[in-house]
């Protein structure tokens, strides 16, 4: 047990998948994983653990917002050994060649700040996925037929924003969509040695003010968990 994960040892995983919704995390164990259990309910931050043809993984939601997301991800991987982090989440789409629906596959994460600013200080640093995670993913994307995009993510401290320049200057920049928590992820899988990757969906586009209803939110959902499972076990 950990603060914030009442999983005992051995309970969880080297492979999880992160949604920021705890019960995202229960529908996906549900609905795609076998011989499900359920690992944790600390603060209702629910947390599962199956096989997924024969592979063992966990999918343990990360909250929302990179303090959030950095509680749990520290806990995996230090104190439960966790190797492969793949966050799976919504986005919202930024350029005018992507539209809803889209899976967006994270090469690089910027950030204004995340929770380990204070120790990069004066450091810019470039958070990035895990190149084989995002390979096995872009393959796995194709394969299904799925409109996808490889390229640079914005992750946000907030979700109403009020920096249309900061935007726009991301739009300039080639920023394919924003979401709140893979910069900090990658950071922690790079200091850890861990693999990460954010497969995201896009559910709402900040030109057009469209979003996706909750029911094509699930189906669209389905073809972003198996990119993120075909990858973590390529
Ligand atoms: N902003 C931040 N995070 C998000 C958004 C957004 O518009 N859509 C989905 N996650």
């Amino acid at each position: 047990m950990t603060v914030h994960i009442g999983a005992k040892p051995g309970d969880i995983a080297e492979t999880v998948l992160m949604p920021g919704d705890p019960l995202r995390a229960k529908w996906v164990a549900e609905t795609f994983l076998s011989d499900v259990r359920q690992v944790n309910d600390v603060r209702g931050m629910l947390g599962f653990t199956g096989t997924w043809h024969g592979h063992a993984v966990s999918v343990q939601g990360s909250g929302m917002g990179m303090p959030s997301l950095s509680i749990y991800a520290n806990e995996l991987i230090r104190e439960y050994g966790a190797t492969t982090l793949v966050r799976i989440g919504s986005c919202g789409g930024m350029q005018p060649h992507v539209a809803l629906r889209d899976v967006i596959l994270a090469m690089t994460a910027s950030s204004v700040t995340t929770p380990s600013s204070t120790i990069l200080r004066e450091l810019t640093y470039a958070p990035c996925a895990d190149f084989g995670l995002l390979r096995a993913a872009a393959a796995k994307a194709d394969a299904l037929d799925v409109p996808s995009h490889v390229g640079g993510i914005y992750s946000s401290d907030t979700f109403y924003d009020d920096r249309p320049d900061l935007n726009d200057q991301m739009v300039r920049h080639g920023v394919l969509a924003v979401e709140m928590e893979a910069a900090e992820l990658y950071t922690l899988a790079a200091r850890y040695g861990a693999r990460a990757l954010a497969v995201l969906t896009v559910s709402d586009h900040l030109q057009t003010g469209e979003s996706l209803s909750s029911a094509d939110r699930e189906s669209s959902f389905s073809d972003m968990i198996e990119i993120a499972l075909t990858a973590a076990f390529a």
